[in-house]
């Protein structure tokens, strides 16, 4: 059975942790708020405790804003080692909503990885809005979770938890590709702001 650990119980960490569980994966929700922790784990049939607690999971989800990375990768250093550790965060820059934070040459991903260069770094459910997680589509097209990552075997086992619970996957390239992804889940942002698409629609994968 496959160990996921979300830290997080927003609407990303809920979605995940949903989709995990639904595929059958032993699911342990950390989070800052012990009652939306508690909630969220009874309703997906998995495991409460605080952030800081120590990760149960193979595979942790980091379902929490940019700002919070670096804290993260800070109080639990080395315990990230070994572990495929999932990065779902669009630096957006908030002040403006014009662009991203990182630099134009990295990625939230790359830094996260550079923090923790022990953990199997990944990038992926940033270019799913969390609705179209939860429903499992894009308008009328399924939805699909787009994974980069630079560990082969990383990403095929975020990728065969993702399809076990019954949502799309698709390892699309190294860490470098993260770059491209959250450019490119930057722009479906705007366009759900401006109201071009709905925050239940979006980009979508077809083959
Ligand atoms: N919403 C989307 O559709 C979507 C889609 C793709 C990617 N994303 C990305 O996914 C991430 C989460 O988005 P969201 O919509 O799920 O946000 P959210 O609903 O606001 O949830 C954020 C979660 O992170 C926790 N958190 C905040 N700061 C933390 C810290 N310093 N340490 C530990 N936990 C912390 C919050 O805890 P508290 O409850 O205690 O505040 C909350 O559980 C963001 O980086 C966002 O860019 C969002």
């Amino acid at each position: 059975m496959s160990k996921v650990t979300v830290i997080g119980s927003g609407n990303v960490g809920t979605a995940v942790a949903t989709v995990a569980a639904k595929g059958g994966a032993h699911v342990q929700i950390l989070g800052r708020d012990h009652e939306k922790a508690s909630a969220l784990a009874s309703q997906v049939g998995g495991t409460a405790g605080a952030v800081g607690d120590p990760i149960t999971g193979d595979i942790v989800v980091l379902a929490v804003p940019y700002t919070a990375l670096a804290e993260l990768a800070e109080s639990y250093g080395a315990q990230f080692d070994g572990k495929v550790l999932v990065d779902v965060t669009n630096p957006v820059d908030g002040a403006t909503f014009d662009g991203l934070t990182v630099p134009a040459d990295s990625s939230a991903a790359a830094e996260l990885q550079a923090l923790v260069p022990g953990a199997k770094v990944l990038k992926a459910f940033n270019t799913n809005f969390a609705g179209t997680l939860a429903s499992g589509q894009v308008g009328d097209v399924p939805t699909t979770v787009l994974v980069a990552g630079d560990d082969a075997d990383a990403k095929q086992a975020l990728v065969d938890v993702v399809k076990a619970g019954g949502v799309e996957a698709a390892a699309i390239g190294s860490l470098k590709r993260a770059r491209e992804l959250e450019a490119f889940a930057f722009l479906q942002m705007t366009l759900a702001v401006q109201e071009v698409v709905g925050w239940g629609g979006g980009f979508a994968l077809r083959k």
